[in-house]
């Protein structure tokens, strides 16, 4: 039942708050576009309205251009996708030189996807950044081979971890930095303070599952890269719990994303704790996705009589049984 008129009386779907708070930051819609889905943003101007985006994530940017991995490099898999793009992106200075004055024309805050395969590379990405204008802030995309630890991933290992955020952390005086964790971690909690300790201002989490697909009639992979990562619906269940695990163990906010595609997805983030979403995989079937959301997601909230979306976050009752 939807009891909402009655409960809501006098108060219109529009009354419904969507803005939130990450750090210093506002949005005035807890959904943003995410990093490598929505290219440097655009690409996509054409179809969607940038303005109304909560926020954008742009493809991660590297201190050189990266030609990325050979086709093919997407595959469908049961309820997701596979990716091995392998990082392709036309390097930050020409993202400076190129992509950037466009965009600040758009009145939408652009976060920039940082990788690099050594400290020094995230640092220097970020140096380049900081002398511009038109950005809000830095994520770190830590799912990278550090070549000074064997092709270790930094996401996976709390030293690396937060060896790079403390880097980082000193090279961005301007902005905000949030740190993109990766899934394939024992204890997200544990990783989720020692970068809280290292200065991160938030959490994104989390980012794509290393996966393969093959076909075993030419005996190959349906990828040129052999493996690549998983999204969409199939990581939600996952990408949830360390959502949920991640925003118990500390402060700072955790922004959430994997497999988002409804309203209630949104909601089910929110819910665990996460204080803003990104959507990736959903904007390949249709683009205009957060904008349909934002809509859904303010329906929802209205029909349950919620006026504010922060009243719903990390209210899940964790009760057994
Ligand atoms: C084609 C593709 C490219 C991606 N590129 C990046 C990237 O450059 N940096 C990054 O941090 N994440 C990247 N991701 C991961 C997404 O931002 C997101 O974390 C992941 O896809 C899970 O969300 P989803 O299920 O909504 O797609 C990429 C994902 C896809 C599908």
């Amino acid at each position: 039942m939807t009891s909402s008129s009655a409960a809501n009386s006098g108060r219109s779907r529009a009354d419904v708050d969507l803005s939130v708070a990450i750090g210093a930051l506002r949005f005035r819609s807890p959904i943003l576009a995410a990093s490598g889905t929505f290219g440097y943003g655009l690409e996509f101007a054409h179809l969607v309205d940038l303005n109304r985006l909560g926020g954008l994530v742009t493809k991660g940017l590297s201190r050189e251009p990266i030609e990325g991995a050979p086709a093919p490099r997407l595959c469908e898999t049961p309820s997701g996708m596979l990716n091995a793009v392998g990082l392709q992106n036309v390097g930050v200075r020409a993202f400076v030189e190129q992509k950037l004055p466009a965009l600040r024309k758009f009145d939408v805050p652009v976060l920039v996807n940082v990788f690099g395969y050594c400290q020094e590379d995230y640092v220097e990405v970020i140096r380049v950044l900081e002398d511009t204008e038109g950005l809000v802030g830095y994520e770190l995309n830590i799912s990278c081979p550090n070549v000074k630890k064997g092709g270790l991933q930094f996401g996976n290992d709390p030293i690396g971890a937060a060896e790079v955020t403390r880097m980082a952390r000193k090279a961005a005086v301007k902005r905000p930095l949030w740190v993109k964790l990766s899934p394939l971690i024992a204890d997200i909690g544990l990783m989720a303070k020692a970068l809280e300790a290292e200065g991160a201002d938030a959490l994104t989490v989390a980012n794509t599952y290393p996966a393969m697909a093959v076909d075993h009639r030419t005996r190959r992979s349906r990828l040129g890269n052999l493996t690549g990562g998983l999204s969409g619906p199939a990581i939600k269940p996952i990408t949830l719990r360390l959502v949920w695990e991640a925003s118990k163990a500390v402060k700072i906010p955790v922004v959430g994303l994997g497999g988002i595609e409804t309203a209630s997805d949104v909601l089910d983030y929110i819910l665990m704790g996460a204080t803003a979403v990104q959507v990736g995989t959903a904007s390949f079937t249709d683009p205009r996705v957060s904008e349909r959301l934002e809509a859904e997601v303010r329906d929802a909230l209205f029909v349950s009589n919620l006026l504010n979306i922060s009243e719903l976050r990390g209210k899940f009752h964790a009760v057994i049984g």
